[in-house]
């Protein structure tokens, strides 16, 4: 059966992005098909169809590192069909045929079944920018940051993986910094959760390898320059959680934060989750409730409760999160379940923000 699809190819060094059809022997192995609800176009997605870096590693390719939808097939134990299923990143758009089409195959390990009340909907419009943000809060309570340890600066705080981030750490009872280049976008991020903002021009200069602390923990979606000065600027045991390079992948700085300050740098990658994330959320996943900490943060709101700002739909990072690649539904399978991904996309679903 033939299914719709944007397949980018290149030429004459050029990569550019055309509907096609295709057919299901054109899908990658995998031991599960998924129908495609949703994908999103991700930073990495832009950075590859805009030729601005080499993110797919063969070609032609379908992008799309975010997929959403319902199992149609498969072999993997445990998984069923009919499931509502998401896969963030792994090899999505840069090794393996991504979320721009009607139908994937994906190995079984990739696939995450959605908790209720999750939609497919819900689950892209969070996509791997705002799964990262999550990997990242539980690396901070992993490093024992609590919200009486002071405050958590957040840097890209205007993109989809900030955005998200300053939402859960608000929720969560964080006083939360906002770091941004879009000063106009003030009442967004205060909306979001931001008990203050910074202009990014502060953080992105060459600065002194150590100074005064200033914040207990960090989010840092930027890099180079900026993650320097976030360093040099945690207090006494912070934890610092990086993962992004909108400014370069460069880390140009110094080991002063970490022997003097006992600072922890703690990377965050969103393809294939880690063994602290499950055995962090395990215990508290326990109590019957749906995240790491239930269903609402520690003082016990509710988290879906999260407001959306209907002004950004359409807007700024999340541009492309809501956007419906295709519209087959289908069938489905169920993956294989994680535990730790289960409940940290429970945790999210305050902030899905996509109408
Ligand atoms: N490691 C992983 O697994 C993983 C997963 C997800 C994302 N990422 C990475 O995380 C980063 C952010 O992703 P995203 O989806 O949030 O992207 P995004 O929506 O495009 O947001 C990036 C934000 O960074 C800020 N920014 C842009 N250029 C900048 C510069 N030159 N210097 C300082 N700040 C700048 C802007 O925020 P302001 O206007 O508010 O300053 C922008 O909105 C990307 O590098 C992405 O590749 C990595």
């Amino acid at each position: 059966m033939t299914f719709k699809a944007l397949l980018a190819t290149k030429e004459d060094g050029k990569v550019s992005v055309d509907p096609v059809e295709l057919d299901e022997l054109d899908l990658m192995p995998g031991d599960v098909t998924i129908a495609v609800d949703y994908s999103t176009v991700n930073y990495k997605d832009g950075l590859a169809i805009t030729n601005r870096r080499e993110i797919i590693q063969r070609l032609p390719l379908i992008p799309g590192a975010d997929l959403a939808g319902m199992v149609e097939a498969s072999t993997h134990p445990g998984i069923e069909v009919g499931d509502k299923v998401v896969v963030n990143c792994w090899g999505l758009g840069q090794t393996h045929h991504g979320g721009f089409a009607q139908k994937a195959r994906v190995p079984g390990d990739w696939v995450v079944r959605l908790p209720e009340p999750f939609l497919t909907r819900d689950a892209v419009a969070l996509g791997t920018g705002g799964y990262t943000a999550m990997l990242s809060v539980l690396a901070l309570e992993h490093g024992g940051i609590t919200p009486d340890r002071g405050d958590i600066l957040v840097t890209g705080a205007s993109g989809g993986a900030g955005s998200v981030a300053i939402a859960l750490l608000s929720k969560l009872g964080y006083r939360v910094i906002a770091s941004t280049g879009r000063l106009e976008e003030a009442d967004y991020l205060r909306a979001l959760g931001a008990a203050d903002i910074i202009d990014r021009r502060t953080l992105s200069e060459p600065g002194a390898p150590i100074a005064a602390e200033r914040w207990a923990g960090a989010i840092d979606t930027v890099g180079s320059h900026t993650l320097v000065n976030v360093l040099a600027q945690t207090r006494y045991r912070g934890v610092v959680a990086a993962f992004g390079m909108v400014q370069g992948i460069d880390l140009p700085g110094s080991v002063l934060p970490f022997i003097l300050r006992n600072v922890t740098l703690a990377g965050q990658r969103a393809a294939g989750g880690s063994r602290r994330g499950l055995d962090t959320a395990r215990p508290r996943s326990g109590s019957g409730q749906a995240g790491p900490h239930g269903a609402g943060d520690r003082t016990g709101r509710r988290t879906g409760g999260c407001q959306s700002d209907p002004r950004r739909q359409g807007q700024g990072a999340h541009r492309g999160r809501c956007q419906r690649v295709s519209a087959g539904i289908a069938s489905c399978q169920v993956v294989h379940l994680n535990q730790w991904r289960t409940s940290c996309l429970s945790h999210m679903h305050c902030v899905s923000s996509c109408p």
